[in-house]
């Protein structure tokens, strides 16, 4: 289907910049922002939605390509004119819409009063080169889009590199996800394949992968994390499968004294990180 914010990929003369008052939810473009609500037409269009004056402001700092600014009429902040100024100098859409279209947009009472368009950043895993000290984390098939988002935080917050999304995942791009992450999305390289293509890269990643497993051998705290690392974690129900244990050169365990099974995914991804960060942040041994 052929949607209005379908552009060319290529670069192309930047369109005659446009400010638009819109009232109603029948507008074409805010039917199409709204359909984005759905993975499938999110895939097809390659964008997605993010909410908040600072973090579409930070994102068009941080050389996003933004497609279309929404924010509330009246609404008057230095922030936002700037971030205005920026989308039409980007050639971007901009819609200025009643508090009724922003719930409606958002899907949320109290919505966030300026949303962007981006297009999305996914790198295929087959062409994934990482170089130096890279931390990266790998994800097998999360399904959960917090527990995603919030990794996404907690890897910017440590300042990983990147996270692979390995096999069938719940969306980067959806809206919790996105509103998980607050605001790292931008700040995270993200990159997918099949759980095959990621025993393919892993023979061409000359550093350690250290994977966690409930049934791993050594404490966490007993490895020696210098160098390139990947960390990889495993799905919410299932933990790692044994193709993707056999690909860990480290097999470690976060130690549990209570009677808990397990830690939530993204907990256990936040242990491990600050421990694997360490040297980055400088913490005390
Ligand atoms: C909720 S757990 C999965 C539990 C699953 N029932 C299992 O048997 O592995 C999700 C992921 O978090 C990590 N994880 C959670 N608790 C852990 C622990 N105590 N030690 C090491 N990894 C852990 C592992 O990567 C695990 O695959």
């Amino acid at each position: 289907m052929k949607r209005r914010f379908d552009k060319p990929q290529a670069p192309a003369p930047a369109p005659a910049p446009s400010h638009r008052l819109v009232t109603s939810l029948t507008n074409p473009l805010i039917k199409d922002i709204r359909a984005l609500g759905m993975r499938k037409v999110r895939e097809e269009a390659g964008l997605f939605v993010a909410e908040g004056l600072k973090l579409v402001a930070d994102a068009i700092d941080g050389g996003w390509p933004i497609r279309i600014l929404v924010h509330r009429s009246g609404e008057q902040r230095p922030m936002l004119s700037e971030a205005i100024a920026a989308t039409r100098r980007a050639g971007g859409e901009v819609l200025e819409v009643t508090g009724e279209i922003l719930e409606k947009l958002s899907r949320r009472d109290n919505p966030q009063t300026v949303i962007g368009v981006f297009r999305q950043r996914l790198e295929p895993l087959s062409r994934l080169t990482i170089q130096g000290e890279a931390l990266w984390i790998g994800l097998d098939r999360v399904r959960d889009p917090g527990n995603l988002g919030t990794i996404i935080r907690t890897a910017d917050a440590v300042g990983a590199e990147g996270v692979i999304l390995i096999g069938d995942t719940t969306d980067p791009f959806g809206i919790e996800a996105v509103r998980a992450t607050m605001g790292s999305i931008f700040n995270v390289r993200l990159a997918a394949g099949s759980a095959a293509e990621f025993l393919d890269w892993r023979k061409r990643f000359s550093g350690r992968v250290v994977g966690t497993h409930l049934a791993g051998a050594t404490d966490y705290r007993k490895v020696d994390y210098r160098g390139p690392r990947l960390l990889l974690m495993g799905n919410e129900q299932q933990g790692l499968p044994d193709e993707l244990v056999r690909a860990c050169d480290d097999l470690v365990k976060i130690p549990m004294r209570g009677r808990a099974d397990s830690l939530n995914l993204a907990v256990a991804t936040g242990v491990m990180l600050f421990e694997m960060a360490r040297d980055r942040l400088d913490l005390p041994d």
